[in-house]
């Protein structure tokens, strides 16, 4: 199958390409002259096509589309820092721009990634995820939205405060309540096989880790593998009700709505989905041997 893959530079979109390539087929990876060279290079080493494009840009878009057999997108603004990119321009209406080229085109599948059902705390990005995926049931394509629950390699990470290296962890709100943390590596497998899979047609698939774990459980499990004690910091929940409130923008609204849905949980039944799909799911535990191996504790 020839698969054009928007968000290719990104965690995500890169180790679609290089397990699309495993699995036989042809890519194009969307680049743009601004993409992170150290993750545009080695889509090239893989065999993958590249064209230029931008989801502003619905012309570029039709280009790139043009004489492939699916779409996988796994594009979004959060993390970009190009100016013209936003949560309005890129994952509300740049999601949109796709879709429609993609109908105009041939195209037999779509997989668009949003994100968990579960995520519902008001904000510009929850709206944008969810126009997204009414825009692509509407548009007579076929389609599978994968809604991944948060990853384990953001989430439990020192962008969001999570820092085994110095044995110290943020927690937003109780650190009680249970979330599915996935791989973005696992979220790449159900991509691929979304796209070939007849009872991935026309579905919306929540999608998560194989165990549910409170954020005091994961720093447990990460004191157990280091063999040490973490200093926490937690952010209330009415602190970050408060954020929310008075967050200056989209972006900081977005990420306010975010921190809540954490705080609030997000448990995922896989059992039933993973007869159908025999992913192999990274657990939080193996993700701690592989962090604490890889980055031993700062000072000792
Ligand atoms: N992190 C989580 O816990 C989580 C949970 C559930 C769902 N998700 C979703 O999973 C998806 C993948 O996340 P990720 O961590 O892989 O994201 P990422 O690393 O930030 O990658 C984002 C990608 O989007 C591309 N992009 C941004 N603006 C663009 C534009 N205007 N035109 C074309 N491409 C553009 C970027 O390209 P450039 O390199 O050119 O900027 C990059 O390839 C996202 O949709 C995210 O919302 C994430």
């Amino acid at each position: 199958m020839k698969v054009l893959v928007v968000g290719a530079t990104g965690l995500l979109g890169s180790e679609v390409c290089a397990k699309l390539v495993a699995n036989g087929h042809t890519v194009r990876a969307v680049v743009r002259p601004t993409s992170d060279p150290a993750r545009a290079g080695p889509l090239q080493s893989l065999g993958v096509e590249r064209v230029t494009a931008d989801l502003k840009d619905g012309e570029s878009l039709q280009r790139a589309c043009r004489g492939e057999d699916a779409v996988v997108s796994t594009a979004s603004s959060t993390f970009s820092r190009q100016p013209g990119d936003s949560i309005e321009t890129v994952d509300r209406d740049g999601l949109k721009n796709l879709i429609d080229a993609a109908r105009r085109e041939p195209i037999n599948r779509f997989v668009l990634t949003s994100f968990s059902g579960q995520i519902e705390e008001p904000s510009p990005l929850r709206d944008a995820k969810r126009g997204a995926e009414r825009h692509l049931k509407e548009s007579g394509l076929e389609f599978t939205v994968l809604r991944p629950s948060f990853f384990m390699e953001v989430w439990l990470s020192p962008a969001v405060g999570f820092d085994v290296a110095n044995s110290n962890a943020t927690i937003y709100g109780p650190g009680t309540r249970k979330i599915s943390w996935i791989s973005y590596r696992n979220v790449a497998d159900f991509a691929v096989a979304a796209l070939t899979k007849p009872s991935a047609r026309n579905r919306v698939i929540e999608l998560g880790g194989p165990q549910p774990l409170s954020p005091l459980e994961v720093v447990a499990a990460f004191e157990k593998e280091t063999g040490h004690k973490f200093d926490l910091k937690h952010v209330s929940e009415a602190d970050l009700r408060r954020q929310h409130a008075t967050a200056p923008d989209s972006l900081q609204k977005s990420f306010a709505a975010l921190m809540l849905s954490y705080a609030g949980g997000d448990e995922v039944p896989m059992t039933d989905l993973l007869r159908e799909f025999p992913v192999e799911l990274k657990s939080v535990g193996v993700y701690a041997h592989e962090v604490t191996s890889a980055s031993p504790r700062k000072g000792s």
